[in-house]
């Protein structure tokens, strides 16, 4: 094996049966177009005897990671387990401590450590390699990493997790329920082992603090971003949104401002027949604004076994071309310790208009609160309609839906106008409010 790329892959799921496979099927290809064949020799996995439908008794198993790690039979350390801490964490650590290169598909530990990898990985003089981490198989950090030097960044933004957007598009197209369409994303291996982290938008926050640094050279800061999933998206509320020409996905924007970075995470509406709103399925699209380029938008398989593995086998690919002896790019695009502080701004006061869904008594003065309460706050209204009553009862009792569409004004101004609605005594429930994101 003296002349082959050694790859010690530790995690076995979805992904690493996909590499596995991938790297087996298309040996002779990777071989040439790698200037190396690749073999892997080394593995670990929580369980040894499951059945993966994957063939690796050639390589040495370990049943600790580290060790795996550490080990002289490898040459570049994948890590396909996932979560921030350990073993993710301190197998990394000791991959880079003993001088393996690393790819992995860790955006969680990445946005938790990837300062300090990145700059372990330059000062030993390896790789660490996560095109993975971020949007699945769209090629996005090579993309900002290497082709995009001459751009200051001012807006980035997309749909960067799979399974929220798989779960919005089935609601909406086959008019299934949450549950369901996120049963079916876990099924289908989408989904993170823990998939609160996909539908409350943590999985987006983790990938979109990776791209904010690489776009604004500053330290990755997860925790700076404003998070809202999208638990609380009703049938009511897709419905109501295709009805005023809206389609609501699940964005994760880093906005450059003059105090810092504004980086937010939560449901929005986009219009109907933009590029981002016909991102359907487990489909992911990245959309970087640059004063030199201009516009770009990149759109692919955002999860899945084989889409991510594609990205996994271009990292090792990279490895495998770059030559002894050559600088290594850094890992963030910049050196680490030249990374700005994260500032991290306020979400702006003015960020567009609002979609508003309440539910209110169906009684004589309801509309004229509304309105003066709206009016109050200085909220400009583009459209109001109220829809059939769910309840019969023609009494005290009866409920109606709402749907307000608002101009361009502030959070704090709706949620002002909304009290006062609700000290009219006219509100039921909570209302639901979901942003509509100017697109430019
Ligand atoms: N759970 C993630 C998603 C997988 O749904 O996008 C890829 O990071």
């Amino acid at each position: 094996m003296s002349n082959h790329l050694r790859l010690g892959i530790a995690g076995l799921g979805t992904v690493g049966a996909a590499l596995v496979r991938m790297v087996q099927e298309k040996e002779e290809m990777l071989t040439t177009r790698c200037g190396q064949a690749i073999a892997i020799t080394g593995v670990n996995a929580r369980s040894k005897n499951k059945d993966r439908g994957i063939d690796v008794s050639s390589a040495k198993w370990f049943d600790d990671p580290v060790a795996l790690a550490k080990s002289d039979d490898i040459d570049v350390y994948v890590e396909l387990m996932g979560g921030d801490g350990d073993p993710a964490y301190s197998s990394v650590k000791a991959a880079l401590e003993s001088g393996k290169h690393v790819v992995t598909a860790n955006k969680a530990l990445l946005a938790k450590h990837g300062v300090e990898l990145a700059e372990m990985a330059e000062q030993n003089g390896l790789l660490l390699n996560y095109e993975a981490a971020v949007a699945g198989g769209i090629p996005i950090i090579k993309v900002m990493r290497e082709s995009l030097t001459a751009n200051s960044v001012t807006r980035v933004f997309g749909i960067l997790n799979g399974t929220c957007n798989y779960i919005l598009t089935r609601m909406e197209d086959d008019g299934l329920s949450f549950e369901t369409c996120l049963k079916d994303a876990q099924d289908l291996g989408f989904a993170e082992a823990d998939p609160t982290f996909d539908i409350e938008g943590n999985d987006t926050a983790h990938k979109l603090s990776i791209l904010a640094s690489l776009a604004f050279g500053t330290r990755i800061a997860p925790d700076a971003i404003y998070l809202e999933g999208i638990t609380k998206i009703t049938i009511e509320d897709i419905e109501a949104a295709r009805e005023l020409g809206y389609r609501i996905k699940l964005l994760g924007v880093a906005t450059k401002t003059s105090s810092g970075v504004e980086s937010r995470v939560h449901p929005a509406m986009v219009p109907l027949g933009s590029a981002i709103a016909e991102i359907g399925g487990v489909t992911n699209a990245v959309s970087i604004e640059a004063d030199t380029v201009g516009s770009l938008m990149m759109s692919g398989p955002g999860a899945g076994g084989d889409a991510t593995a594609s990205a996994v086998a271009g990292d090792i690919c990279d490895i495998a071309k770059s030559k002894p002896g050559h600088q290594h790019g850094p890992a963030l695009g910049q050196p680490a310790h030249s990374l700005l502080p994260h500032e991290r701004s306020q979400m702006r006061a003015h960020e567009g208009g609002y979609f508003i869904r309440l539910t209110v008594q169906d009684k004589p003065g309801t509309m004229a609160s509304i309105a003066t309460r709206m009016a109050e706050q200085d909220i400009s209204l583009e459209s109001i309609v109220q829809r059939k009553p769910k309840s019969k009862s023609g009494g005290e009792n009866t409920q109606a839906p709402i749907i307000l569409v608002t101009h361009e004004t502030t959070e704090q101004a709706i949620k002002a106008a909304l009290e006062g609605v609700s000290s009219d005594g006219r509100l039921i429930g909570e209302a639901q409010m979901i942003r509509i994101e100017k697109l430019s």
